[in-house]
């Protein structure tokens, strides 16, 4: 039988420098654990546009639909904020979630104890926190028509259509419940009912799959403004949130504040499963390409590590070794190390990407 097969899309900024220490982390699986990857790289993003004048070349979006998982480090910077629209690196990663068909953005944010204090709200408050936020990945208002800038009249309109059907709504949602049974039982679905007829329309679809197949799931709505609020004044109420795309994005921004940094928050883009019965997966930290910090080796490459882990965990059925690389991870947090996005007041020198990435080789040695 072949290995398994993994694409690895560094991208722009720190994206290539947080993938420099997952490629170590693969490679460590394969010498001590006989679990060899066929690993493939290509270019996606600004690199792309800069070698093809594409975000995303052809060829590279049929090497992303033929392998087991993608890994994605981050996509964007300054240097491309005026092309067009349609040639914009954030393209290229918008291309590959919807030709994909990634409807479930699974965004975990989980707490560790070292850095309990680190997280701008009360140990209290955050102490312990492991929530799952489901983001709807391939719909909504990123991708609704029409939209575009049209001139109206002696001025210019900018629009765009938040857009969502039915079976879009039920599929993400069958997601959230099936996640919550494995973990706290409960889903709380956040829209805003109130003003749009598209979160009207997902609060009666989610509520509908809930009492068909998951009556013995927890259920709640919330407005998705208030959810905001809920996220900083108490996080631990909740276990699964499920909610729209850019609901999505903002509300798991604000969660990687709760684990210290968003430099700690992975994240799996799931799709439909294909003929070997894997789902269509991505795997990307919730993080960009961080320009104001890259090419000095200062990034953190924990978020990029995590959803290495989530690869292991969602398309490789390896939860164990999954669970030993987030250890390692919690282990050398434990032993004080942090770079400099983890910095509070107390002085303690950080270490760099590589140095992070190093330890947590050793720390997996440690671990056999
Ligand atoms: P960003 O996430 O790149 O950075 C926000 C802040 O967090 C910065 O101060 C940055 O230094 C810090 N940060 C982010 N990741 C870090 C890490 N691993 N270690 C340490 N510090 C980290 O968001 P932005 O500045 O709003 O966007 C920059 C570019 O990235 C834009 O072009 C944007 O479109 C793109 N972007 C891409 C993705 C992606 O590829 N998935 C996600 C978000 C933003
Ligand atoms: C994210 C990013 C992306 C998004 C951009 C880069 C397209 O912010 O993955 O959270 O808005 O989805
Ligand atoms: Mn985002």
């Amino acid at each position: 039988m072949s290995n398994p097969s993994l694409l690895i899309l560094p991208g722009d900024g720190i994206g290539p420098e947080v993938m420099a220490e997952v490629v170590k982390i693969i490679d460590w699986y394969g010498a001590k654990r006989g679990m060899a990857f066929d690993v493939s790289e290509d270019l996606v993003g600004g690199a792309a546009y800069d070698k093809h004048g594409t975000p995303l070349h052809d060829d590279t979006m049929a090497k992303a639909q033929e392998v087991d998982a993608v890994l994605l480090g981050a996509v964007g910077g300054p240097k491309y904020d005026n092309l067009d629209f349609s040639v914009k690196p954030e393209r290229g990663l918008l291309r590959l979630r919807k030709e994909m068909d990634l409807f479930a953005n699974l965004r975990p944010a989980q707490c560790f104890d070292a850095l309990a204090d680190f997280s701008s709200l009360k140990r209290d408050v955050v102490a312990g926190l492991d929530i799952m936020i489901v983001r709807e990945l391939t719909s909504g208002i990123y991708f609704g028509e029409p939209r575009g800038i049209f001139t109206e009249g002696n001025e210019r309109v900018g629009i765009n259509t938040q857009r969502y059907t039915e079976s879009e709504i039920d599929r993400v949602a069958r997601a959230a419940f099936e996640l919550a049974r494995k973990r706290g039982n409960r889903v709380c679905s956040m829209e805003k009912a109130n003003v749009m007829e598209s979160g009207v329309l997902w609060r009666e679809v989610v509520q509908k799959v809930h009492d068909a197949d998951y009556p013995d799931v927890e259920l709640s709505h919330m407005y998705a403004d208030a959810g905001a609020m809920q996220l900083c004044r108490w996080p631990k109420q909740f276990d699964v949130i499920v909610t729209d795309n850019l609901f999505g994005d903002l509300l798991s921004d604000a969660a990687a504040m709760l684990t210290g940094s968003l430099g700690m928050l992975p994240s799996a883009s799931l799709g439909l499963p294909m003929a070997n019965g894997r789902p269509k997966a991505l795997y990307e930290p919730v993080h960009g390409s961080a320009p104001d910090i890259a090419g000095q080796g200062k990034a953190n490459p924990i978020a990029c590590i995590l959803s290495f882990a989530m690869a292991l965990r969602y398309s490789f059925d390896q939860g164990a070794e999954a669970t030993r690389l987030e250890k390692a991870v919690e282990q050398v947090l434990a032993d004080g190390l942090r770079t400099a996005d983890l910095l509070g007041e107390d002085g303690v020198t950080p270490v760099s990407t590589t140095e992070m990435g190093d330890a947590i080789v050793a720390a997996l040695d440690a671990s056999l």
